[in-house]
């Protein structure tokens, strides 16, 4: 069974993508320990405790340091003892110690076709608005491993979402959730865990 951590800032609709493929049977043998995110009030903690998942949020603002607040968001990671760790929509830096330690075992969804629109200040929002003023005609999302860089991990999964004629960067954010990360996310954990099962 693929122990699988969550990482989440808002609200959580990738994390619902995942919950719900589990429910399903899309995502088999795996199975999801923790939801953490660093902002209290993100509506994926409440889809987490809906799910009876253990739900925690680890601020920065609650610590003297960053340094101290990755202690406490590595020390609770590793509680978990996870196989895979998911920033569905994690919008902190996560500690280079930490992608060390888990190399191969962090993956990121991104809402671009990557290397467009992505690195350092590229995310949420931004990246669609980016996406319309280059005046790109396809977009999409990524599924990466995450690795030292921003962005810049080996790519698994890739969905490819048109751009209509009067996007606003909300509607092509909405569809691109919609046709390429609710879809491929769940779907580049099935097969993670499934590697994993056929490894074992
Ligand atoms: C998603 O669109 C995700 O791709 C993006 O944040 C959103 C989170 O939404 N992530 C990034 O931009 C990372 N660079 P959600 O909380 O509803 O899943």
């Amino acid at each position: 069974m693929l122990k699988v951590g969550v990482l989440v800032s808002g609200g959580g609709t990738n994390l619902q993508a995942v919950l719900d493929a589990v429910d399903s049977g899309e995502i088999k043998n795996a199975e999801i320990k923790v939801v953490i995110s660093n902002n209290q009030n993100a509506y994926a903690l409440e889809r987490a405790r809906d799910h009876g998942i253990d739900a925690l949020c680890i601020s920065p603002k609650d610590y003297e340091s960053r340094d101290l607040f990755h202690d406490e968001l590595l020390s609770r990671i590793d509680e978990y003892h996870l196989d895979l760790i998911v920033l569905a929509g994690f919008l902190v830096t996560i500690p280079e110690r930490m992608i060390l330690k888990y190399k191969n075992r962090i993956i990121n969804i991104h809402p671009s076709l990557i290397p467009s629109f992505c690195g350092t200040g590229y995310f949420g929002l931004k990246v669609h608005e980016a996406a319309l003023a280059r005046g790109v005609k396809i977009t999409g999302a990524t599924v990466h491993y995450v690795d030292e860089g921003t962005d810049t991990g080996p790519i698994i999964l890739q969905k490819a979402v048109e751009v209509k004629e009067g996007d606003t960067p909300g509607d092509l954010q909405k569809r691109v959730m919609e046709e390429a990360e609710w879809i491929i996310l769940p779907q580049a954990i099935a097969l993670i865990a499934k590697e994993q099962e056929e490894k074992a």
